[in-house]
Order: structure tokens, then sequence, then C-alpha cells
């Protein structure tokens, strides 16, 4: 049997990645309390994973023990800035704690700006599909950047711009709950035009920031290879998926199926590219989706899913990805900024995280530019309009107790981070099931 360790370089970062809302608890004062209050998510983030509580110090120990050495979490807009013309400097002292929390344990800070959540007085404006906002996210950017540059140089201006206004503006799962593409389009325009202002902003304030966004990225195949109609509506759903933001950083035009928009300012706005990879999808022609243009998306009869179907565990796409990226824009670095599965008893996780991770070592043994990888998540947190009928965590959690209960996963994400590699002594343990793929004989 091959015996043998696939080696990262020396300083890749390995993390694991949360956000504001799904682990703090106690987020009164935004756009999703207002969505959880109304009865439109799988129970509530009212306690989550107690953060605010001050547990995050025992999860970050969790992490450093784990072999971890970076992790990225988001600041809560809602909580700094609790009305337009008020700084709560409490609230930006916790984050402060937070970011001297990370430093006195050895791991490196990836700070997300905006992740899904928006203060309630900014979603009673229209939110980004008011134009205002642009000059209302650089000024609370600008805040935050002044106040914890000295923590803090990797920074991620917007998580998933493209699922904010998909979801929010054409499935409706997300707030405000719209159905109305060209809005989506509009909201997403304003996205880029708040990164852009963001960006500059950031390295007018520190000039050795590093500034990126984190895309969620699909790689898509047309169900039937045959038909011109699957393959239309695969690039329709493509190009409106994924390349709205790439688009506008690449050319300063953000091109979307419904029509373009001029964003000059957004030319060349990015450090790195951060990349969100959990899937790759079928897509065909649907009569009945309207809405999504007449596209409609899914897996293959055999994929190996994940607990809701959510999820098919396709590694390749995250190798397929992470190549598109290098062809777009050579020698950009990339962060892998999330990447993993629900799966409560851990039984599709090792292998999931074992089979992603080689696919990331694929891609550096290429040399192409990958610096860190960041798992979706440490513990088990609250998954949006999904709620905890979906569990991402390396440790599950007990929402109740608040008790963590370690899986299996973070034994051999902990192996992963110390060996700075994956071998076949952990993939025999963990994940025999693919040890003939991952290792072949
Ligand atoms: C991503 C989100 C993240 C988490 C994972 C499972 O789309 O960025 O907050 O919910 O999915």
């Amino acid at each position: 049997m091959p015996e043998g360790v696939y080696h990262f370089p020396k300083g890749f970062l390995w993390g694991t990645a949360t956000s504001s809302h799904q682990v703090e608890g106690g987020n009164l004062n935004n756009n999703w309390s207002r969505w959880e209050a109304d009865g439109r998510t799988n129970g509530s983030a009212a306690v989550a994973a107690d953060w605010q509580g001050g547990r995050w110090r025992e999860d970050f120990d969790r992490a450093a023990e784990g072999g971890q050495n970076a992790h990225r979490f988001s600041i809560e807009w809602s909580r700094v800035q609790p009305t337009p013309d008020a700084w709560d400097e409490d609230a930006i002292e916790k984050y402060r704690a937070m970011l001297r929390g990370l430093r006195e344990r050895g791991l490196t800070a990836l700070v997300t700006l905006h992740h899904f959540t928006d203060p309630l007085w900014l979603s009673e404006r229209g939110g980004w599909e008011n134009d205002e906002v642009v000059a209302l996210f650089e000024k609370y950017v600008r805040k935050m950047v002044d106040a914890l540059k000295g923590y803090v140089t990797l920074w991620v201006t917007i998580n998933e711009p493209n699922v904010y206004a998909l979801n929010g503006y054409v499935t409706g799962e997300f707030p405000p709950g719209k159905t109305d593409v060209k809005l989506a389009m509009r909201v997403l325009a304003n996205m880029v035009r708040g990164h852009a202002a963001a960006y500059r902003a950031i390295h007018e304030l520190q000039p050795e920031a590093r500034v990126g966004y984190a895309l969620h990225f699909r790689p898509m195949v047309a169900r039937s290879r045959w038909s011109p109609l699957d393959q239309w509506m695969r690039k329709i759903r493509y190009e409106g998926v994924n390349m709205g933001f790439p688009t506008a950083i690449s050319d300063g035009v953000m091109k979307t199926p419904v029509g373009n928009f001029n964003v000059p300012e957004a030319k060349g706005t990015q450090d790195y590219l951060g990349l969100n990879y959990y899937s790759t999808d079928t897509v065909w022609f649907d009569l009945s989706k309207a809405s999504q243009l007449f596209t409609n998306a899914g897996y293959p009869k055999d994929a190996d899913l994940s607990a809701t179907g959510m999820i098919a565990n396709l590694p390749q796409g995250l190798y397929d990805s992470i190549h598109w990226i290098v062809k777009t824009y050579p020698k950009l670095p990339i962060l892998i900024t999330e990447n993993g599965v629900e799966d409560f008893d851990d039984h599709l996780r090792p292998r999931y995280l074992a089979q992603h991770v080689h696919q990331v070592w694929r891609a550096v043994n290429f040399n192409f530019p990958v610096k860190g990888y960041f798992h979706w998540s440490l513990a088990d947190n609250f998954e949006w309009e999904r709620g905890w009928t979906q569990r991402f965590g390396l440790w599950g959690l007990d929402v109740e107790t608040q008790k963590r209960i370690r899986r299996p996963s973070a034994d051999l994400y902990e192996a992963v981070c110390k060996e700075n590699g994956i071998s076949s002594e952990m993939v025999r343990k963990y994940c025999p099931e693919v040890f003939e793929k991952l290792f072949p004989s």
C-alpha cells in the first residue's frame, strides 16, 4: 500500500471561518433578527454559539490547540454602529479583545467587514438597493479599519455578495425576501461599488493591508451534453451566479445576463481572491423557473450527498475553481475562505475534508498561489434560513447547554494542520473508503 504525505509550503494558513451573526448571539438590531422574529428561519440565533457571552475564548483555544494558525471572523455592523450617527465603543473594544485573543494564541486574523447582515436602520432605508449605501458602508469600514488596523492586515470587504443578492432578491430565502432579478443586479452593483470604496479606504488608512472579497463560486455542467438548451441555461446561470463581481474587477463593467453596469472604480480592486467552494451544479432548462431565467440546478443521481442534500461531495470542483482563478488573474494570491459540509454525525465530513484538502494540494503542487485554507466551520453555528437543521462544525454544538462535542473531523483537521499536509496514515485512519482515490496503488 502506498505511503506518503502531501505537504504544503511553509507558512500556509490553516484555519476555520465563522461569521458574527452565526456565532455571537444577542444580535437584535439587524435584518436577520427581524427575519427570525417573522418566523422565516428554522430556529433563532438568539444565543448562537454565545461568543458575545465570551465563549470565543474557549473556541479560539480549540482552534489553537488543534494546530490552526489563522482564523476568519466577521464584525457585526449593527453592533458597532447601532444608529447612523453613533458608534458603540464598547462593542469595538470587544472585537479588539478578540483580535488580541487570536494574536496571543498565534493565530493570524482574517476579518470580514460584511457577512450577510445589515443594521436595521440600513434596511429601513432600502439597504443595498439604495445607492447611498456605498458611502455609508465606506464610513463604517473607515471606522473599523482605524480601530483594528493594529491587529489585522488581511481584510474581506464583503462575503459572498452574489449569494446575498441572489438569495435576498431572486429566490427570496434571505431578507428582504424579494424575487426580482433586475433588482438583484442593482443590489450587486452597489455591493461592487461598496467593495471598491472600501478597498481604497482601507489602503489609504493602512497601506500594508491585503484586501479582497469572498466569492461563492459554483462550477457548473449542463445536465445533457447534447442539449443546446441545457448548455445555454448553464451559460446564463453560470454568468448570473458567478461572474458579476469578477467582471467588474477585471474590466470595470459588471456583466450580467440582464444587463451591464459601469463600475470603473472597481477595476483592479483586489489584492487576493477569497474563494468559497462547496459544490458543483448540474444545470438544465426548466420552464417553471421563470424567476431564475428558466434555469434549474441539482446534483448527479449517484452523488455523495450531505444530510439535507444541500451539498454534493465533488472535490474536483475545488481544483477547477482555483484553476479558473489562475487563468483569470494570473499570479493573484488565493485564499480558500470557506469550504465544508453539513453533517451532524460526521460520516461524510472526514472524506469531504480529506478530498478537498487534497485538491488544494494539487493546485499548490502546480505552483498556483493558494496561500491558505479556512474550513467552514469551527463549531456548529446558526445556518441562516436553515437555522440549526444543518451542522457544519468540526465540533458539534448543543445549543441548549452550549457544550461543544468533538467530532472525528476535528482530529483529522488537527493532524492536517500540525503536519502541514495530509498523509496516507490520516486517510487510512479517518476515511479509508477514499484511500485508493487519494493514494492509488
Ligand atoms: C456560505 C456562507 C456561510 C455559511 C456557509 C455554509 O454561503 O458564507 O455563512 O452559511 O455557506
